[in-house]
């Protein structure tokens, strides 16, 4: 009689075990799913048409072999005289730290855009310094005039 009564108690509380779990209780701070009010009717949005963009052409860049500007031989003579006789020499002919420019094969051998090369960025890891940016810079026009003068010794 004892243990029927432990079996009555054991089976109350896993009935109440049971009753806590299901169904499922709804955890604490949840908010329902809104539900839509009745007879509303959900319409469908229009099909979104893709924008087709046609980028524009490929901008044409100018190859290394397209000329530079033209540049003054007169104002080249004069810049060159100022900043780059100590290392080439009076005229170009050579006697400093740099090469003789008359009669220079690589001036001869062009284009123009790797003569400018040279003076704008210099030779790194020689003493031919970067005169697009020396203090005070030369300008890309005052690289221009220069390369019409180095040419012009080649005559
Ligand atoms: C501080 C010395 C120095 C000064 C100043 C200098 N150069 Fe040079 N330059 C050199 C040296 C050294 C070389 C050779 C570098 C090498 O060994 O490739 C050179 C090379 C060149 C070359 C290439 C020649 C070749 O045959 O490869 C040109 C062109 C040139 N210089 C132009 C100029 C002009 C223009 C200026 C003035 C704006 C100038 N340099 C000022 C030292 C100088």
């Amino acid at each position: 009689m004892r243990s029927m009564l432990k079996l009555i108690i054991v089976l109350a509380m896993v009935l109440f075990a049971l009753s806590a779990c299901y169904p499922n209780p709804a955890p604490p701070g949840l908010t329902p799913i809104p539900t839509l009010a009745p007879g509303v009717e959900l319409t469908p949005i229009g099909t979104v048409e893709a924008q087709v963009t046609v980028a524009p052409a490929a901008q044409v860049t100018a190859g290394a072999d397209a000329a530079l500007p033209a540049g003054n031989e007169g104002q080249g003579a004069a810049i060159f005289a100022k900043n780059c006789t100590p290392c080439h020499g009076q005229g170009g002919q050579g006697g400093g730290i740099g090469p003789k420019l008359v009669g220079d094969k690589f001036v001869q051998a062009g284009p123009d855009q790797n003569i400018y090369n040279v003076i704008a960025n210099g030779r790194p890891g020689t003493a031919m310094p970067a005169w697009s940016k020396a203090n005070p810079p030369l300008s890309d026009q005052q690289i221009y005039d220069l390369i019409a003068y180095v040419k012009s010794l080649q005559k």
